[in-house]
């Protein structure tokens, strides 16, 4: 079964194009020895990042992002297990925010992460409204 979640934080400070790539290299590095996958995007100083893999792995990255002062999460959200990742081929990748503007799915997860708190949706309802962007990301690329 495969544990994964989603999650949007506040950096601490602007990071630019290069402290992205850098921080998608030491993801990249340190998700493929614990076999996790996934993407990650920015934009005026909030990213959302989904994450997906075994329970135990996802569940030690969540206290690692906790506890990193770079940045301090927001809003976070555990998707129902699934039995096949959806970024498989990524051990993490950074995606422009543009480029999810341009699929037209980055409007509906600001949405999702809007809409969490108020009530409006069910669980199961946010959960498959994130899970439509999700696998249409994951087709697009
Ligand atoms: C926005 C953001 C995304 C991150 N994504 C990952 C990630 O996908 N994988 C990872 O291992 N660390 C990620 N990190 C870093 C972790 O917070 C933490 O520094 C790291 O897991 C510690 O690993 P270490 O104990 O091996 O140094 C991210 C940090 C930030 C600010």
């Amino acid at each position: 079964m495969i544990y994964s979640y989603i999650y949007s934080s506040k950096s601490k400070n602007a990071f630019e194009i290069d402290d992205l790539l850098q921080l998608q290299y030491d993801a990249e590095k340190n998700n493929s020895v614990h076999n996790i996958t996934g993407y990650l995007t920015y934009k005026n100083d909030i990213f959302i990042q989904y994450i997906e893999g075994d329970e135990d792995q996802i569940k030690q990255l969540i206290k690692n992002l906790h506890k990193d002062d770079r940045h301090q999460i927001i809003n976070e959200f555990v998707l129902p297990n699934r039995k096949e990742r959806l970024f498989k081929n990524w051990n993490m990748r950074y995606i422009e925010y543009n480029n999810l503007i341009e699929i037209g799915f980055h409007e509906l997860l600001d949405a999702v992460f809007f809409t969490i708190d108020n009530r409006l949706f069910s669980n199961s309802e946010v959960s498959s409204k994130i899970n439509r962007m999700l696998l249409k990301v994951a087709e697009y690329y």
